[in-house]
């Protein structure tokens, strides 16, 4: 059966409402299916409640008993974290920048904090050598690519690269349609951990099939490498992708813009269902720090990210961020509802007015993780209910961002929410009450 992708959700707390009593599930199946989306109507953010309530009917609501098992590889059994080169660097990437961005994760405490994977995406590699392997740019990687893992490890973080499924990548530098086996050894020998494939020019490919053959040719290469597929949400990847590698764009790119950020929000959060760990919907790279946002928008997008279980891969300039970039960036609190070993995606659960919206991540120790969200442009209060979001009791409410226990609560917790912005709390169920 298919799971269900089409249309946003308000999903009550994973089942009290949709996979609770019989009653419950009568009371969900019946609701109205909605039309699919088009391009004259696009899909809105928790317009339509249904389409998970019947996932949930019909047999595939628990978030880990669904269909195709997981990509059996032992990597990424939390979202990846780390950094990328794209959405602050583009093309102009060499050695000297990633040792330094290395030593930066270091001195910031971006490596502490979680933040693992060093990545060089597009417009590394030049050429293919007689032999057929790929040849990096040796004005910007003197010495090749080897070496530069070798420092990258030595940071005591990993090393990844980017390649592309198809001819080309997207900038036009070879890809690797045809050398699968060549590549995935020549990274393995280069001590690379982490592969992004991207999915320019691939005209006439199947996706599946394609990148199927790269998760083979890794597992032969003999080294764990966690495969990022990056085909933008293209193919269905969700239905196909935690057979076949860690995490999975669903979405085209992001950019530094906050109408950018919260589009990839509403379409990335319809494939909730099918992110487990090893597994994970990737709605692409982190902005914030890149300066098209306000710090509130960047807490926001991070904020979002983490209750998604999204990968957390920094994007900015992390030699020069300023402290408030950091701080964002490093907050403990916001990475461990991210990190949370039961990897369940979060969801939109509550509206309840048009652009406010209460967002809940369950957590392996019975709390949840619950996002205020104001969309709009004017700071107003937000409530979350219990019911809403699974919750009976009294329980204890911690703010994320200000470090700070507000105290017990029974039944609904509300907060002023700035325009743009969250707040974002821990709910923690009381014990024996
Ligand atoms: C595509 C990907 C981006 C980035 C660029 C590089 O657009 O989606 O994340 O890798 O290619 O060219």
């Amino acid at each position: 059966m298919h799971r269900t992708t089409n249309g946003p959700q308000v999903l009550r707390a994973y089942g009290t409402r949709c996979a609770g009593t019989t009653a419950d599930r009568t009371a969900c199946a019946l609701l109205p299916v909605p039309p699919p989306p088009s391009p004259e109507r696009p899909i809105v953010s928790a317009r339509f409640p249904t389409l998970l309530c019947l996932a949930f009917v019909f047999g595939i609501g628990h978030p880990h008993s669904r269909s195709a098992p997981a990509l059996d590889n032992g990597l990424a059994r939390t979202p990846p974290m780390g950094w990328n080169s794209w959405n602050h660097f583009h093309c102009n990437v060499s050695a000297q920048l990633i040792r330094e961005t290395a030593d930066a994760m270091v001195a910031s405490g971006m490596r502490d904090a979680g933040y693992q994977y060093v990545v060089i995406d597009d417009c590394w590699q030049v050429a293919r050598d007689r032999a057929g392997r790929l040849v990096a740019d040796s004005a910007r990687f003197p010495g090749g690519i080897k070496p530069l893992a070798d420092y990258v490890h030595s940071k005591g973080l990993k090393f990844g690269i980017y390649t592309d499924a198809g001819r080309r990548t997207c900038q036009g530098r070879p890809g690797t349609y045809g050398s699968e086996e060549i590549d995935a050894r020549t990274f393995a020998e280069w001590g690379v951990d982490y592969v992004k494939e991207d999915w320019c020019n691939s005209e006439g490919l199947d996706a599946p099939t394609q990148y199927a053959k790269f998760r083979d040719a890794l597992a032969k290469a003999g080294r764990p490498i966690v495969f990022s597929i990056c085909e933008w949400g293209s193919n269905r990847p969700w239905d196909w992708g935690p057979r076949t590698g860690n995490l999975w764009r669903t979405t085209g790119d992001i950019s530094d813009r906050w109408a950018s950020m919260i589009s990839i929000l509403d379409l990335s959060s319809q494939y909730a269902l099918a992110a487990r760990p090893g597994a994970w919907n990737d709605p692409d790279m982190l902005e914030v720090g890149n300066g098209g946002m306000t710090d509130d928008e960047y807490r926001a997008h991070l904020s979002l990210w983490a209750v998604m279980a999204a990968p957390l891969m920094a994007g900015n300039d992390v030699r020069t961020m300023p402290a408030v970039t950091r701080d964002m960036l490093t907050n403990k609190e916001v990475i461990a509802v991210d990190q949370d070993s039961m990897g369940v995606q979060g969801m939109l659960v509550q509206e309840p007015a048009p652009d406010l919206q209460v967002w809940s991540k369950p957590l392996a120790d019975g709390s949840r993780a619950v996002v205020l969200f104001n969309r709009s442009g004017l700071q107003t209060v937000i409530a979350a209910t219990w019911r809403a979001i699974g919750l009976t009791g009294s329980a204890g409410v911690r703010d994320l961002w200000a470090h700070t226990d507000l105290g017990a609560f029974t039944g609904r917790f509300s907060a002023t929410v700035p325009a743009h912005g969250v707040v974002m709390v821990r709910i923690t169920p009381v014990k024996g009450d």
